[in-house]
């Protein structure tokens, strides 16, 4: 275990996989791991290559939380001085779309690692939850910002008072998941949504992204500004040009992201 790498990435042609890779402890988060899965992100966001960013874990689980075993006896002053979850402000700064593969159990930071991605696919009855409290504790990393704005106030209270966990059927009817599929389809139907996503002009993509994350952070009316400019600067692109163009010609348009 000391010996392995905490994560695995490779490229597959436009897209870059990120596996989380502590199989024996249900992939979970500890800070090392964290530090890598950031790095890598950073990296591949940096990438000209890379289009789109996947994330998925070996084992039995996605993630089941931060390592309990590395926190236990951690003290408020040690967390001043370390700060561990503000690095995962970072991974919002991840311009690429990011599509969470899930499967076993997604708990915890686990959840909100998943939570930080753009799109989710989950294989059937993956568990999702927020067993913090059940701990003493609570979510650290986000938890209990975005739950509140993806789900509404009162099933989010449920599920962080309660530390319940949801079958992925449950959680599909709240619009976190896009997709439930087979355990054995969940790369294939993965990689199929990211090609497609790969495909699309990649400034159009990098664009709605941040504008997504405006109406999510900003009031409307500043989103909707910030979305307008948006709109406005990708004109200026030679995708847009080739995209409209090609619409007018019938033929299927060739994006560079130039
Ligand atoms: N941290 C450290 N080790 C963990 C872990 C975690 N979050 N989750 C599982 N493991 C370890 C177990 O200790 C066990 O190790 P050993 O084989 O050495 O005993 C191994 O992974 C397998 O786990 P189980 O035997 O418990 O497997 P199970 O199938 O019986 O149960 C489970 C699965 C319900 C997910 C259970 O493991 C569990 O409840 N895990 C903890 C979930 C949790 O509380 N997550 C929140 C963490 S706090 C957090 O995430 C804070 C934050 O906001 C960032």
């Amino acid at each position: 275990m000391e010996n392995e790498l905490s994560i695995e990435k490779k490229k597959i042609g436009p897209i870059a996989l990120i596996t989380l890779n502590r199989p024996s402890v249900l992939n979970a988060l500890n800070r090392e791991m964290v530090n890598e899965i950031i790095t890598s992100l950073k990296q591949f966001d940096q990438n000209d290559e890379v289009r789109v960013i996947v994330i998925n874990g070996k084992g039995k689980a996605f993630a089941a939380g931060a390592d309990i075993e590395e926190m236990a006896s951690d003290h408020p002053i040690s967390l001043e001085w370390l700060n561990p979850f503000a690095e995962w402000d970072q991974i919002y700064s991840v311009k690429k779309p990011i599509i969470g593969a899930v499967h076993g159990y997604c708990l915890g930071g686990g959840f909100e690692l998943a939570l930080a991605c753009d799109l989710l696919i989950a294989a059937e009855r993956t568990k999702f939850g927020f067993p913090e409290v059940k701990l003493g504790v609570m979510p650290g990393a986000g938890g209990t910002q975005w739950l509140p704005k993806f789900i509404g106030k009162t099933k989010a209270m449920e599920w962080l008072f309660t530390g319940d966990l949801y079958d992925a059927s449950e959680v599909y009817l709240y619009g976190i998941i896009n997709k439930i599929v087979p355990n054995e389809l969940l790369m294939e139907e993965t990689m199929k949504l990211a090609e497609k996503i790969a495909n699309q002009p990649p400034l159009s993509i990098r664009l709605i992204k941040e504008a997504v994350y405006k109406a999510i952070d900003e009031p409307l009316r500043e989103g909707m500004h910030f979305e307008r400019k948006n709109f406005y600067l990708l004109f200026a692109s030679e995708d847009q040009k080739e995209g409209m163009q090609a619409f007018l010609e019938k033929r299927n348009p060739q994006f560079k992201g130039k």
